[in-house]
């Protein structure tokens, strides 16, 4: 059933029963919407990258979406258990080689790029880079398993052989950069200390609380004011599509303590957007084994990565995400390079939910990823796949409306919902049904399920 190899921009790799990356996710390798200057993703990213200009940084993406094991998990540092590993939720070409999960897969390869360039092009010291990414997830209207994620990093140069020993000096270099950034007067809430030893920690063995915390006020400032050019942006666009009867709402942004494995200490910014506290970025000061592994041991610096979709999403006011793929005029005639336009929906057609029930086998495992007690593992991600592969995008949001196990067989039964829906037109009942079976009967040809 599995083909000998996959053809992915032009290279071919042999598969193996690692392989879960099918036509239908291959089917968008390629697009570089963030290349096509009137596409709102790419009206996004420009707006990002104003804000880290030339000659200090460099604006990358990345056309190929398929990198190592090694690349996108090991050298950042992801432990071997790691869930993001699992082929429930990353999409492996084989066993060695998946389809990046984040841009921060590139990390290496930009920090080996920097020394290499040293001499020929000593300013530039930061990247932004855009590029497709892939997960396996929900479907739902925030959820695609393709998008768009940006990460920038700025490097500093640790002036000595002993980098610990000169880190005043380090400091001092870094904050005169903070003061070639102008401040703003959005306010902020930063209720945690920088460092906390057990929740956030100093990498002590390389690096002072000084510098570090030098690094940090310049990664907030830099960061602070590309969401806010942003947001900025975004409530100028409603307030101006709403007729004047929306007044421009006053931002106000936060920083909340995290979690990743290549950088320490590490935040996420979130912006207070129409009532919700919106997560919009992770960052961090960069894990300096990662940077010694990337031919740059003597410099130091913070990294970021956001997801542009999300970001779009508000900016233009764009309710399904389903939508960046379309090919639709009515769509991709509404949007300008340079411009932050409301999108107006150009209908909404109706939707046509159907449900499925049944009982997994008896040996089914649900919830982890490996198949502990020998059962067949049963994964929701594995449940969205199937139903992509025959719905595409015609298909709106997957979701679990019932779930209970049988109190003497211990059978365990769920229920589905399908919502299909097509952005572009309306569809026949009949379209719906001949897709709902197919779903009903890969099911269980996948699964071994008993329909109900
Ligand atoms: N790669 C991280 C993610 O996908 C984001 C990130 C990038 C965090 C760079 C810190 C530094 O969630």
């Amino acid at each position: 059933k599995r083909p000998s190899d996959l053809k992915i921009e032009g290279d071919s790799y042999s598969t193996d029963n690692w392989t879960n990356t099918t036509d239908q996710i291959l089917s968008h390798v390629g697009r570089r919407l963030y290349l096509d200057e009137n596409h709102p993703l790419a009206i996004t990213r420009k707006l990002i990258e104003s804000q880290f200009p030339f000659p200090v940084f460099g604006n990358y993406s990345e056309k190929n979406p398929v990198v190592t094991t090694a690349q996108n998990f090991d050298v950042l540092g992801f432990p071997a258990d790691h869930p993001g590993r699992s082929r429930t939720d990353t999409y492996y070409v084989n066993d060695k080689t998946v389809l990046r999960t984040h841009t921060s897969a590139h990390q290496q390869a930009y920090f080996q790029q920097i020394n290499r360039n040293e001499q020929s092009r000593p300013e530039e010291v930061g990247y932004t880079v855009i590029a497709d990414v892939y997960r396996r997830d929900a479907i739902d209207r925030s959820h695609y398993p393709v998008f768009h994620q940006m990460e920038g990093a700025m490097l500093w140069k640790r002036p000595v052989n002993d980098p610990l020993e000169s880190s005043a000096e380090t400091a001092a270099n870094v904050k005169a950069d903070l003061a070639k950034i102008p401040s703003h007067n959005v306010p902020v809430e930063d209720p945690n200390p920088t460092i906390h030893p057990q929740r956030n920690p100093l990498q002590a063995e390389h690096h002072s609380e000084e510098e570090v915390e030098a690094i940090a006020a310049h990664l907030k400032r830099s960061l602070e004011r590309m969401v806010i050019k942003i947001f900025t942006e975004a409530s100028k666009a409603a307030a101006a599509s709403s007729g004047g009867d929306l007044e421009p709402e006053p931002l106000k942004v936060r920083w909340v303590e995290a979690y990743f494995p290549f950088t320490s200490p590490s935040w996420e910014l979130e912006v207070f957007w129409q009532g919700d506290w919106l997560e919009i970025l992770g960052c961090g000061v960069i894990k300096q084994d990662l940077l010694i592994n990337s031919d740059v041991p003597h410099r130091i610096g913070w990294a970021f990565g956001l997801g542009i979709e999300r970001i779009a999403m508000l900016l233009f006011n764009i309710p399904d995400i389903r939508l960046f793929w379309s090919r639709d005029e009515r769509f991709l005639s509404q949007f300008r390079a340079g411009e932050i336009t409301r999108f107006e929906p150009f209908s909404k057609h109706p939707a046509c939910y159907k449900d499925v029930a049944f009982w997994l086998p008896p040996s089914a495992v649900t919830g982890g990823s490996s198949a502990a007690g020998g059962g067949v593992p049963f994964h929701e991600n594995d449940v969205m796949e199937i139903v992509r592969g025959i719905g595409g995008d015609l298909v709106e949001d997957v979701s679990l409306i019932d779930e209970f196990t049988h109190p003497r067989t211990q059978r365990k039964s769920m229920c589905y919902r399908i919502n299909y829906r097509s952005l572009e037109r309306t569809l026949t009942n009949e379209e719906a049904n001949y897709m709902h079976d197919k779903v009903r009967q890969q099911l269980v040809d996948d699964f071994g399920v008993e329909l109900r």
